[in-house]
């Protein structure tokens, strides 16, 4: 009689494990793209050095500086290449993942299962800019643009994550523009180094309290900025905001809609626009308190770069009402 009830529990032990088998198996991809990192770059400058070697004499002789300025991206990649194996190195303290400590210090993946794809090596190098705009003076116009105003919002007076690593001011140096080949006006706008952390991340006040949470944010709830568009399903994101939120809650949102799956291959996701986004935030119960079109702000942008992307994001403050009657 009890035997079905048994099967159930035993797939879903099953399930359970095969979801943390994933998990595993999608963070050592993760390390292993840290790990590739050199090797995958510098395999990009070994092509436009064999190209190069290929050109007519007359041709590198137009070009006297050519070669001394690809040595410099190499020896930035590896300079990139040792931050990385800094924040790797201490990875069996990351999320418990004990199982990735015996190759931690390894330059190349060994498991053909794990091997990086293309995908994961572009998120690194966008995590390297994101190190531009998060902790660097360089970053600082985009941060006045982009978190700013949320901060005001929000009352914030101190805001940071503490980077266990950063003891000093400044003391790390990334070339987080090394992979841009195209659209430099002089070589040296892509071998340009930034420096951080541009504060000091234990100068916090005492009261202070950070957590950190990896997940999808239908499962752990966290609402940074640039984000809504990173759903499948945003009535999902707006769903679940108005769901955590305390009643009398606020929301404050800053972005613009590029929604990260659209058109992406084997992915399906809604892309609303902005107008439906809106209705569907009303629809749910939020009541509009402040709203901003048209504020032009970048994402990683290189200041120096031939080529620019600004959004015109949205700013928006909406209310959680006290009395379900209120927001209808
Ligand atoms: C465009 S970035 C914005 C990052 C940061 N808020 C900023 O403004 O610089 C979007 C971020 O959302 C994260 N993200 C995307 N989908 C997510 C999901 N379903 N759950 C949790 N985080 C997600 C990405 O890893 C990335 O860090």
């Amino acid at each position: 009689m009890d035997a079905p009830m048994v099967k159930v529990k035993v797939e879903e032990i099953n399930d359970e494990i095969d979801v943390e088998s994933q998990e595993r198996e999608h963070f050592t991809r993760i390390l292993n793209s840290f790990r590739s990192y050199r090797t995958f770059c510098q395999r990009r400058v070994t092509d436009t050095l064999r190209y190069y070697e290929g050109l007519p004499t007359h041709h590198k002789q137009l070009i006297p500086n050519f070669l001394q300025h690809l040595t410099h991206v190499q020896w930035c990649i590896c300079e990139n290449y040792d931050v990385l194996k800094l924040i790797i190195q201490d990875v069996e303290h990351i999320f418990e993942n004990k199982q990735n400590a015996a190759n931690a210090g390894e330059d190349e993946p060994t498991s053909k299962a794990t091997l990086p794809k293309i995908s994961d090596m572009d998120k690194l190098k966008s995590t390297l800019r994101q190190f531009v705009r998060d902790w660097s003076t360089d970053g600082q116009a985009e941060r006045d643009v982009c978190y700013t105003p949320v901060i005001e919002e929000i009352i914030i007076t101190s805001l940071a994550v503490t980077l266990h690593k950063c003891k000093e001011i400044n003391n790390y140096t990334l070339y987080p523009w090394v992979h841009q080949w195209t659209n430099n006006l002089r070589n040296e706008d892509q071998v340009r180094a930034i420096t951080f952390p541009d504060v000091d991340t234990s100068d916090l006040p005492e009261n202070a309290s950070f957590s950190m949470a990896a997940g999808n944010f239908l499962e752990v709830y966290e609402d940074p900025v640039f984000f809504i568009d990173t759903a499948h399903n945003i009535i999902a994101y707006v769903e679940k905001i108005f769901e955590i939120l305390k009643p009398g809650g606020y929301w404050v949102n800053m972005g613009p809609l590029l929604y990260h799956y659209a058109d992406m291959p084997n992915e399906v996701s809604i892309e609303l626009a902005y107008e439906d986004v809106r209705s569907v935030i009303e629809k749910m119960g939020f009541v509009f308190e402040m709203e901003k079109k048209n504020i032009a702000s970048t994402y990683t942008e290189n200041p120096a770069s031939m080529l620019t992307h600004t959004y015109n994001s949205v700013m928006f403050v909406c209310r959680k009402p006290v009395m379900k009657e209120e927001g209808q």
